[in-house]
């Protein structure tokens, strides 16, 4: 069945039908001042944190699901009857079954955009559009309801606006320290807005949290929760809503802030009210809601915040056969990417904001989706991120969000380990900042950037982007196992597999093959001669290694475990086969020939299903040794033989790598949100973002998707695609366009922004290649080879590509 559709022209998706299998969400704002909403207006704010900084209740994993939210009811004064303006809480009938078709049916349709949400309903000859946003670059959030009487009759209407303040920031203190939350908040009416003081605030009103509305009278109030909903009621049927507000207000109990405006609608009028909710001091708050009375502020806001969203999603633009897959890469995927970029992994209805930092390895993989889009954004994280290297050359395993950057603890000090919890160094954390820094590189052509200083994490100490890099590979020479590949330390890549401190990774050794032959380019560059010559021993020692250590007849090993062990062997009853090194052998470019076409063809044959390709197979559950932490899952989800979207992208990469588009196109649309729309009970989650995984063969519910939103999904997905199956790959001195698509795309176009240049790329491809151009040409002029230098291109160019 299917609850919705893509609005490709307005870069939104519009949900019809409000009873979604799961909430389906969207993000507003930033972590500075950060809201989730759903499709019915279920969701939480925070201020810098999920977890310590939150404004409003959500109760995760609720029954009913999805509450509270931002809620507006609708009451019609004359009979009584009330509704929501989302269909949920209050959840008027829609209509089926049959024997309630009688009563008035409600109508509902959430779009969700780049950054705003809006809700329209329609019940009884009354419309609203309720449109939720957080300005650009600011701190309060904004539901702007439009209300119009679509009825032949005059209506007396009274629309309440509600929030259920959270009592105590720390999110999990609040659900359950009641001895001490319940006594440390009060509320108060000032005219336009509820006021929330927490005591503990009473000497910074910084932390005061308000409630607004600008654009007609409060009728009546409520600052009490309990008072609000009423002794054994819920959301869906207030006691505010059959009895009245009457000016309570809470002082130790549970504070909400409800705001009634009673108002009278001629035939065909409408009326727009603006709700206002922050934490500011109460005379901010005050100016800030009175700014709302001007006309047009809202529209300038939406206008400035689509401008902001739109300008980045226009730097490529797609236009292929499969209209899916146009709107994954030209807006979904692409604002998925930053969203995981911008908010990480730190709130969803999955992550309650807990974790409090940037892990290391996520993060600086995230800024790869985003690269091709907004380099500049890249640029900052990156270096934030190699001021979070160690001067040993690994990575914090997380980065605090008040990282100060020569001045942190490292895994080596038990205070690190204490305040986050991790309590080693991993193999591949700062491996991944090579594929980062290249893409950036590549793309901005800074090849400068080698040259920029950044700080240590953990001493002020300044060095070079180049002497980053070159510490990263000191510290997996520095920690080698028994057979000489990179020590597996705390974990890789995946977290529930630990071989043992000094057990060891092939997918790790990958990564050092792909990084190795990245800082051996730089060494040229940078006319570092004698350590370029370093490298090309080392490069040829980690073939050898790769090549006579960890090949298995027609797969890669997953690696071997202190006690020598082989994990990932062809003849192992579980576990025999994993994707990452087969995608990596491939990658790294150590596999480009024969044993990356067998590598990739075992997978294909054990790993993959029609919901995506495994992670392994087949999962453990009586094999499994002590480091094998995914055996805890059940069979089929997450690193225990689920489809682990995130890997799926590499999946990708590398099938267009071997020049297989057919293959990997297969691979992209078995992942794909949007080719199970019309699946979205099986699926559950949105169809329009990725998930964490997709539960594999072995699990009952194969094909559902779980932990949606902030997953590194987004960004490998968007690499595969982009470098992949539309091959888009600049380098510094210009840009190779090499695709490798399904052989049925006979001709497409693609709209690139590079470097402040338009590149309009019209692909022909009459003879169903999945690999190879056989010409180019630019501006009329035919160019020999597929590189397309910088030097001739002008501000707009016409590029012919044929196959
Ligand atoms: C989660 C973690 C990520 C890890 C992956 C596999 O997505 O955030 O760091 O690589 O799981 O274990």
């Amino acid at each position: 069945m299917r609850y919705g559709y893509f609005d490709e022209k307005n870069r939104e998706y519009v949900i019809t039908n409000p009873a979604t299998p799961s909430p389906w969400a969207n993000y507003l704002g930033s972590p500075e001042y950060g809201a989730i909403i759903s499709n019915n207006a279920g969701g939480y704010s925070f201020v810098k944190s999920g977890a310590a900084g939150r404004i409003i209740r959500y109760r995760f994993n609720s029954v009913p699901a999805d509450q509270p939210g931002r809620y507006i009811y609708l009451k019609d004064r004359e009979d009584g009857d009330f509704w929501s303006a989302s269909w949920a809480p209050v959840c008027k009938s829609l209509g089926e079954p049959a024997e309630l078709a009688k009563l008035a049916k409600y109508r509902s349709e959430c779009r969700h955009g780049t950054a705003y949400t809006e809700i329209v309903s329609e019940y009884r000859g009354v419309k609203t559009k309720t449109l939720y946003y957080v300005p650009r670059n600011s701190t309060h959030e904004v539901w702007r309801l439009e209300v119009t009487n679509e009825s032949d009759r005059p209506r007396e209407l009274s629309v309440t606006g509600y929030v259920e303040f959270t009592n105590e920031p720390f999110y999990e203190q609040d659900q359950v320290n009641l001895q001490y939350t319940l006594y440390i908040t009060r509320t108060y009416f000032k005219g336009d807005h509820i006021l929330q003081r927490v005591n503990d605030n009473e000497e910074n009103p910084d932390k005061e949290r308000f409630f607004g509305v600008a654009g007609a009278e409060v009728s009546a109030y409520c600052g009490d929760r309990d008072k609000f909903v009423g002794a054994y009621r819920g959301y869906s049927n207030p006691a505010a809503m059959t009895d009245g507000m009457n000016g309570d207000l809470n002082y130790c109990g549970n504070s909400c802030g409800a705001l009634q405006c009673d108002i009278t609608l001629q035939p065909g009028e409408t009326r727009e009210l603006v709700f206002l909710l922050g934490r500011k001091p109460q005379a901010e708050a005050s100016k800030l809601i009175a700014s709302y009375r001007e006309a047009g502020r809202v529209d300038d806001e939406l206008a400035e915040l689509k401008k902001f969203w739109h300008g980045k999603l226009d730097n490529l633009q797609v236009k292929t056969p499969d209209e899916k897959f146009n709107n994954m890469v030209n807006v979904w995927n692409a604002y998925q990417c930053f969203i995981t970029f911008i908010w990480s992994r730190a709130a969803s209805f999955i992550y309650c904001g807990q974790r409090n930092g940037y892990g290391y390895r996520d993060t600086v993989q995230d800024i790869q989706g985003i690269v091709h889009l907004a380099p500049e954004m890249a640029r900052d994280r990156l270096i934030f991120m190699l001021s979070a290297q160690v001067s040993n050359g690994a990575g914090l395993p997380l980065v605090k969000y008040d990282h100060q950057a020569g001045r942190e603890d490292t895994p080596d000090q038990i205070s690190y380990v204490r305040e986050t919890g991790h309590p080693s160094y991993r193999a591949d954390d700062a491996l991944w900042l090579f594929p980062a820094v290249k893409k950036y590189i590549d793309e901005s052509g800074e090849l400068g950037f080698l040259g920029q200083k950044v700080l240590f994490a953990d001493v002020e100490e300044e060095a070079s982007v180049y002497e980053h890099l070159k510490r990263a590979i000191k510290f997996s020479m520095d920690n080698l196992g028994a057979h000489g590949m990179p020590a597996g330390l705390h974990a890789d890549w995946n977290d529930c597999l630990r071989l043992g401190k000094s057990g060891e990774s092939t997918f790790v050794l990958f990564q050092f093959y792909y990084a190795l032959r990245i800082l051996r380019d730089y060494a040229e560059i940078e006319r570092d001669t004698d350590y370029a010559a370093e490298l090309d021993g080392i490069i040829t020692d980690v073939l050898g290694k790769i090549n006579g250590l960890c090949w298995d007849g027609d797969r890669w090993i997953r690696g071997y475990r202190e006690d020598g062990a082989v994990i990932g062997r062809r003849a192992d009853p579980e576990a025999s086969m994993w994707l990452n090194p087969q995608s990596w052998g491939v990658i790294s470019g150590a596999a480009a020939g024969e044993r990356g076409v067998l590598s990739m063809d075992s997978v294909y044959r054990e790993l993959n299903t029609p919901h995506g390709t495994m992670v392994m197979y087949p999962p453990y559950h009586r094999h499994a040794f002590e480091g094998a932490l995914m055996v805890c899952f059940n069979k089929g989800a997450k690193e225990n033989a689920g489809i682990f979207t995130h890997t799926q992208g590499w999946a990708i990469l590398a099938e267009s790598l071997l020049g297989r588009g057919d293959r990997a196109f297969e691979y992209w649309r078995e992942v794909c949100p949007a080719y199970m729309n019309d699946e979205a009970d099986r699926r559950v989650m949105e169809p329009y973002v990725y998930g964490q995984f997709i539960e594999g063969r072995d699990s009952p519910f194969a094909g559902r998707a779980h932990n949606h939103w902030l997953t590194g999904a987004a960004s490998t997905i968007m690499v595969g695609t982009v470098e992949g199956i539309l091959g888009l790959r600049p380098n510094p001195d210009g840009i190779v366009i090499d695709p490798s698509p399904p052989s049925d795309w006979t001709e497409w176009s693609m709209v690139k922004k590079l470097r402040g240049k338009t590149l309009n790329v019209r692909v022909t491809n009459r003879g169903g290649g999945t690999q190879g151009v056989q010409s180019v040409t630019l501006n009329g002029r035919k160019l020999d080879g597929k590189f397309i230098p910088d030097s001739m291109l002008e501000a707009e160019n016409d590029i012919l590509l044929q196959m």
